[in-house]
């Protein structure tokens, strides 16, 4: 069933070209992993058609039964995985799922607390340059300079000054465990509440490998496409429903609800409009796999291949924020190397190797240079690859840093990537 070809080389060329670069480079980005064939199956089914503005069984549109049954499905399965009382499975991004569990509970002008983005928190945690950081008024809590952990004597010092609404926990490039414990003891000391924005561990969280936010925070988000290994995209749960007894107040028709239809409501028509519904029925084809045993082998091998992988490095004298991981992430400070993020992004991927340059904590370099780089286990532990091989990406990765403009160098550590990717091969039934 492939039409593309014909119908559009060019396009076809760019989309096989793509499918050769993920098979033929190491993926080492945090945030990213390869879905099975079913989960690329679905999304790109004829679900892209159907418009389906609401919620199953209450649509603005008729023609709904099947897609119905998937959005129930997905929401099923998601309940099931994070052991949530509701789930939203709509919004189409991480970033959208953010800005409506924050406009739900709080308004405009609020202040709102969030990891700072050089400390590893994400855009949409009160970045100046994003909407969270324009429509709130945001005060930003930093990690430890010693230990790379948040320090929760500073985060309870500025809750306690500022009076936050709200707090995000959770970031982008954090390797540490969430502390969602800490944080539920701060935000009850002064009556805010508890976002989680569990985007990265999703996929540990769902098989208990990282703690449940659930039991702590009001809201969670999260996601799809990371650790969880689903499409693009985004949902927004709670642990628990509950009454809104917080006086906030629904956008069209201001009655007082359970906060799950407040949710529900600022997700559509808050701030979307017809669901992607190809990619909520992909989500739950995802969510799916994720409830199988072998998710769990998965997700325990990319901890386990992320910790040899630090190891490896820590043993090469690099410097690990925090000093290692517990997750699917670590962020090499390089300031003790002669290499900026940027430019070791650079020779890296001129060497097949995908990684992102990364502010690390108290950087002195901009976010376009950046003194650091993320490493994230995920989508090589999707193409089987496992703690002999994560010795050999080390060094590799070292040889490169240390000796980034030696072509040499260079083009050994190619053939030793083409080697790699060969061993474990990925997305074989496209390409050919
Ligand atoms: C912690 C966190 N939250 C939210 C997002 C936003 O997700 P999206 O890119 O789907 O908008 C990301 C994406 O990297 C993230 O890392």
């Amino acid at each position: 069933m492939f039409y593309l070809k014909d119908a559009d080389p060019e396009l076809h060329q760019i989309l096989m070209r793509e499918v050769g670069r993920e098979s033929a480079t190491l993926e080492l980005i945090a945030s990213e992993n390869f879905v099975s064939y079913p989960v690329l199956e679905m999304a790109g089914g004829v679900m892209t058609n159907k418009y389906a503005e609401g919620y199953p069984g209450k649509r603005y549109y008729g023609g709904c039964e099947h897609v119905d049954e998937a959005e129930n499905l997905a929401r099923d399965r998601a309940k099931k995985l994070f052991n949530a009382e509701y789930v939203n499975v709509q919004p189409h991004s991480g970033s959208q799922a953010n800005m409506a569990a924050l406009f739900t509970f709080i308004k405009t002008g609020d202040t709102i607390m969030g990891l700072d983005l050089a400390h590893g928190g994400h855009l949409t945690h009160g970045s100046p340059v994003n909407f969270s950081g324009k429509l709130f008024n945001v005060v930003s809590y930093q990690v430890d300079r010693e230990t790379g952990r948040v320090n929760f004597d500073e985060v309870r010092k500025l809750a306690k000054e500022y009076k936050p609404k709200l707090i995000i926990c959770g970031g982008s490039a954090y390797p540490r465990h969430i502390e969602f414990e800490d944080f539920k003891a701060v935000v009850d000391e002064i009556g805010a509440f508890l976002m989680a924005d569990i985007a990265h561990p999703a996929g540990l969280v769902a098989t208990g490998l990282h703690p449940s936010p659930m039991p702590y925070c009001d809201v969670v988000t999260t996601t799809t496409h990371k650790t969880l290994r689903g499409p693009r995209g985004g949902m927004i749960m709670m642990g628990k429903d509950r009454e809104n007894t917080f006086g906030v107040v629904a956008p069209k028709s201001g009655r007082v609800k359970n906060m799950s239809e407040l949710i529900d409501s600022m997700v559509m028509p808050g701030i979307q409009g017809g669901p992607l519904m190809h990619i909520i029925a992909a989500k739950a084809v995802a969510f799916g796999e994720a409830l199988q045993p072998s998710f769990k082998d998965y997700t325990s091998q990319i901890v386990q291949n992320a910790q040899s992988l630090a190891e490896a490095f820590l043993n090469k004298d690099y410097h690990l924020v925090s000093g290692g991981t517990d997750t699917h992430v670590i962020l090499i400070d390089l300031t003790n190397k002669e290499i900026t993020g940027k430019a070791a992004e650079k020779a890296l991927e001129k060497a097949g190797i995908t990684v992102n340059k990364n502010m690390v904590p108290f950087d002195e370099r901009s976010p376009f240079i950046t003194s650091g780089i993320r490493i994230g286990t995920p989508a090589i532990t999707t193409r089987g690859m496992k703690e002999d091989q994560m010795l050999i990406i080390c060094d590799l990765i070292d040889q490169v840093i240390s000796d980034p403009e030696n072509d040499d160098v260079i083009s050994n550590v190619i053939s030793i990537v083409k080697e790699l990717c060969d061993s474990f091969p990925l997305y074989d039934d496209l390409l050919n």
